[in-house]
């Protein structure tokens, strides 16, 4: 089954994608009966394509490599048409699912809202990787999306490809989730490993985060928890059920723990994480974000460096926790993939 895609935002996340996409081409037809025609592509800074009968995936990551805009992208035999901006090209185009991958706004959502509700009106599923739309407006988008017969996903915005929504909404179906807690944010989980594992100073642990790719454009996005409450607040409202609004979480970030404090709470058999939590008590959720030591029996305080995890509180199968990748070209690029054969599995059955 074919199916075709647009994707907007073409930077590490939507090549990533892109090298899936031509990487396993065979292996997912042969296996799944997904194949993918890439239609069209926007991206603010890079440029716009439309090519109806198809872009050859392998030329475009080549162009995009040398540094060229993607303009320039030419086939003989199958015609392109212009487009200006994302929203043109989700206009012109009659691809059957958007990749929403232009960069994250979590104080606004936008641009994305706006690419998203467009695409939905206009009748294609939308995957995403990006946090604002789904921390600030998940309820209104899945509505908009269920109204149109069609699916909004998001398992990127949340540890990247590691599943998380995919995981409760089968593996873990016909439990209730009373409570959510982990480890959401790569940056800060590096710097603090970082301090106790190496001695390093917060400052130098984080310019290393900031070099090796984790950390977010303004990495006060990181170290202050505004990221993990972003993610904590898509948990509560897609796995709880809850409404929560990005300022009722309660946040402290990671800026105020100093190297001393993290050795003192190694001596005492502790281990300082950045710990993100929701719950479920008498219908109300609360979401915080905050540090804390925890026990080095806790299946989190085993988790280092970069990585996420989380613990699933279930009525039915107790406490299960996860660990993986949270950020990562192949790894995002891969939920984006991930949620296309969910759409794909809809559709066959
Ligand atoms: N800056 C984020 C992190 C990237 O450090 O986890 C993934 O959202």
């Amino acid at each position: 089954m074919e199916y075709k895609i647009g994707l907007i935002g073409c930077g590490t996340v939507g090549q990533g994608l892109l090298e899936i996409l031509d990487r396993k081409s065979e292996h997912l037809r042969d296996a799944y009966d997904f194949e993918a025609r890439l239609v069209a592509v926007s991206d603010k800074l890079k440029g716009s394509l439309l090519v109806p009968e198809g872009i050859d995936i392998r030329k475009l990551l080549g162009l995009l490599a040398e540094g060229k805009p993607i303009s320039a992208y030419e086939d003989p035999k199958k015609p392109k048409y212009e487009v200006s901006d994302p929203l043109d090209m989700i206009e012109k185009t009659d691809a059957d699912i958007i990749a929403e991958l232009s960069y994250t706004d979590i104080k606004t959502g936008e641009p994305a809202t706006g690419y998203i509700r467009k695409a939905l009106r206009t009748g294609k599923h939308v995957v995403t990787s990006n946090k604002g739309p789904a921390a600030l407006h998940y309820r209104d988008l899945a509505d908009l999306a269920r109204k149109n017969g069609l699916q909004f996903r998001i398992e990127g915005t949340v540890m990247s490809g590691t599943p998380v929504f995919h995981l409760c909404e089968s593996g873990l179906a016909g439990n209730d989730i009373r409570e959510v807690k982990g480890i959401l944010n790569g940056t800060t989980n590096f710097i603090l490993s970082k301090m106790e594992q190496d001695g390093m100073e917060y400052s130098d642990a984080l310019a290393l985060a900031q070099k090796l790719g984790y950390a977010e454009a303004d990495p006060t996005a990181d170290v202050e928890g505004f990221d993990a409450l972003a993610k904590i607040v898509i948990l509560s409202n897609v796995l709880l059920g809850g409404n929560v609004q990005t300022s009722e979480v309660q946040r402290t970030g990671i800026s105020g723990i100093s190297k001393i404090d993290v050795a003192a709470a190694k001596a005492a058999g502790f281990r300082y994480k950045l710990i993100a939590r929701t719950v479920k008590r008498d219908g109300k959720i609360e979401a915080s974000v905050s540090p804390q030591k925890l026990p080095l029996s806790d299946p989190l305080a085993g988790v280092m460096g970069a990585q996420n995890a989380l613990t699933f509180d279930t009525d039915l199968m107790g406490k299960i926790t996860i660990q993986g990748a949270g950020a990562g070209k192949i790894e995002t690029g891969y939920s984006i993939l991930s949620d296309m054969l969910a759409i794909h599995r809809c559709k066959k059955n």
